[in-house]
């Protein structure tokens, strides 16, 4: 069953760095997704530890939290039918090496940290994502 639904969408500050953000969003604006919110932010690192608490204790945790709380980034909610598993096909696999020709990560990203979007895999995971990035005022 197709479902209406919403998920977080991150520019990495790689993304951000390169001005990559319009690119980006148009890409999703195209496939006819709604932006629901759209925001530029700093990510503290107490934020960023709690968004990426489900890879606590593994190698690349430390890495990620300090990267993504590095500079800048893009937050958007976008709205869709499946558009959770249309904007992860969308991005192409974690590393951008190994995504596929014509995503996201196959055409900007840089390596497998630099991977330059983020995207939630559940509609659990983005509802929790959304409040992290997102306060209620932030809809308009
Ligand atoms: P994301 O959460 O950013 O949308 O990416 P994802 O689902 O494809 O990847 P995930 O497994 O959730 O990992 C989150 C981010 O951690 C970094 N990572 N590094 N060095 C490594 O082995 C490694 N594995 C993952 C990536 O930047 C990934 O986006
Ligand atoms: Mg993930």
């Amino acid at each position: 069953m197709e479902q209406e639904m919403r998920t977080l969408v991150l520019l990495k500050p790689d993304a951000v760095q390169r001005g990559l953000v319009g690119e980006i969003v148009y890409r999703f604006e195209k496939k006819g997704m709604k932006i629901a919110a759209m925001k530029m932010l700093r990510m503290t690192k107490g934020s960023a530890e709690e968004f990426y608490s489900v890879h606590e204790g593994k190698p690349f945790y430390n890495g990620l939290v300090d990267y993504i709380t590095s500079g800048p980034i893009v937050g958007l909610c976008l709205e869709g039918e499946n558009v959770i598993s249309i904007v992860r096909t969308m991005m192409g696999k974690t590393n951008p090496a190994e995504a596929e020709k014509g995503t996201i990560r196959a055409d900007y990203g840089i390596d497998i940290g630099k991977n330059t979007v983020h995207g939630s895999d559940s509609i659990e995971n983005a509802e929790k994502e959304l409040s992290i990035v997102f306060d209620e005022a932030d809809f308009v």
